[in-house]
């Protein structure tokens, strides 16, 4: 195992030299290199307006690049786990089941604004057992791209490739492009047994940054497009702690969606922070000829200042696009016309401002770690102005269940680019004022997504009352 570990890592730093590397028995010449599709779980109800799907949480081998198994947790076999394809307004139903060996689990559908009781948090709902089961139902009300994951043990079982990709189709149309491609960005660390290193102490203020990049549980991932298509990259960041800063070999990266939708006025950027669970609809161009090859790379960006990164400053391939088959010439992609409200980047008031921080020994929201944490309550189905502030010296990727927000200001300086987010970064120092209509009534975790600092105690709770 050493040695094909050492292999593997060595061709994370050269993959292009892993065209000549020897199939497994079993595995295809390689197994890596994939069209634009992703896996999707099966709809098991015919009826339009319900997607009703099985799902079962397991412990795996995960295949990491060629000849690279390490044990791993996955939903339905699969790292990511299939791609739910729902339409907004649809029902979704899924049958869930819990196989893994001792761990209980929920499965969180990270951004939707379900009722709380479908949530999967397990402050409301009971974990699932192994061995149990649980039936999610509720109705998908925004388009979007978002991905479910356990709430529970996340540092651990997220790591270890418990998550899944979810779409939310928009019935105002979607953008075309010949490539239409979902992507989980992650990183692991893989040890010297030929395992997925597990969070641990060390990891409690830093969070794990991985020393190998995956796209979509590959560490060699390439997809195959044709030269001069238009590729959509649907980009959910999965890390436990890393920021991908991204850029790409063929072109700037056009933005068109965030977390949540569309946004009014799509731009143009080279370089794409996304934070962890933050997510990123893009469209870039594979311009080349047959047999090019265009990377996707990030270059580090550390959560504290002068945080370290096994990987160096980069830039470092997630992964690459492989130019082949006949030329495609397409306009390119263009979403939906949406409007945003508009509203105020200095509001008169604030319901709360929740304060980030970090003490001695523990990390912490207004002052306490969860589950100690005094919790807010608002009503609900009014548009509410709430601060986030981070004392701490590192940054923190802010997420809010239940509810779909806008950032309106950092520092008091407005925002000018409007858009729904659920999770966003909040800097060293930096205080955002974000604002919500809360027309989802329930109880509602808020939370670092750095997954050791959630699990750490970053985590508070809302309630919007009706
Ligand atoms: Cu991605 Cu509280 O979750
Ligand atoms: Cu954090």
């Amino acid at each position: 195992m050493h040695t094909k570990i050492a292999i593997a890592l060595f061709l994370f730093v050269a993959p292009a030299a892993l065209a000549g590397c020897a199939p497994q028995d079993g595995e295809p010449a390689d197994p890596g290199l994939v069209g634009c599709d992703v896996p999707v779980l099966p709809d098991l109800d015919p009826a339009p307006g319900v997607v009703e799907v099985d799902l079962v949480a397991d412990e795996t081998p995960w295949s990491i690049a060629a000849g690279v198994d390490v044990p791993g947790f996955a939903y339905e076999g699969q790292v990511p786990g299939p791609m739910i394809v729902v339409d907004a307004g649809s029902t979704l139903r899924v049958h869930f089941r819990n196989d893994l060996d001792t761990m209980p689990t929920t499965v969180h559908w990270h951004g939707l604004r379900v009722p709380d009781t479908q949530d999967g948090v397990p402050m409301i709902m009971n974990p699932v057992q192994p061995g149990g089961t649980f039936e999610y139902e509720f109705v998908v009300p925004d388009p979007g791209f978002y991905w479910y994951h356990p709430h529970m043990s996340s540092d651990l079982t997220i790591d270890k490739g418990l998550y899944g990709l979810l779409w939310v189709r928009d019935p105002a149309g979607e953008p075309q492009a010949s490539c239409d491609l979902p992507v989980a960005l992650d990183d692991v660390t893989i040890t010297s047994a030929g395992t997925v290193r597990e969070p641990g102490m060390h990891d409690r203020m830093t969070g794990s940054i991985g020393s190998t990049l995956l796209a979509n549980g590959r560490a060699d991932r390439r997809v195959e497009v044709r030269p001069g298509a238009w590729v959509l990259l649907r980009m959910v960041n999965v890390a436990n702690a890393r920021y991908f800063d991204l850029a790409f070999d063929g072109g700037p990266f056009t933005v068109l969606g965030t977390d949540g939708g569309w946004l009014e006025d799509p731009y143009e950027t080279e370089r794409l922070v996304v934070a962890p669970s933050e997510r990123y609809v893009v469209a870039v161009k594979a311009d080349g000829l047959p047999g090019d090859e265009l990377a996707l790379v990030t270059y580090r960006e550390p959560v504290h200042p002068g945080g370290s990164d096994p990987l160096g400053p980069g830039p470092n391939t997630v992964m690459r696009l492989l130019l082949s088959g006949d030329p495609a010439s397409e306009p390119a992609p263009v979403p939906p016309t949406v409007a945003l409200p508009a509203w105020d980047p200095a509001p008169a008031s604030l319901a709360h401002t929740w304060v980030l921080d970090q003490e001695m020994m523990s990390l912490t929201i207004d002052g306490a770690s969860w589950p100690d944490v005094p919790m807010v309550s608002v009503p609900g189905n009014q548009l509410t102005y709430f601060g986030v502030r981070n004392d701490a010296p590192g940054r923190h990727p802010f997420h809010l269940h239940g509810q779909r927000f806008q950032v309106v200001a950092a520092d008091g300086v407005p925002e000018t680019r409007r858009a729904w987010k659920d999770s966003v970064d909040v800097p060293a120092g930096t205080t955002l004022t974000i604002a919500s209509e809360l027309d989802n009534p329930g109880h509602w975790m808020l939370h670092c997504h750095i997954n050791e600092h959630g699990e750490d105690g970053m985590m508070a709770e809302l309630e919007v009352t009706p």
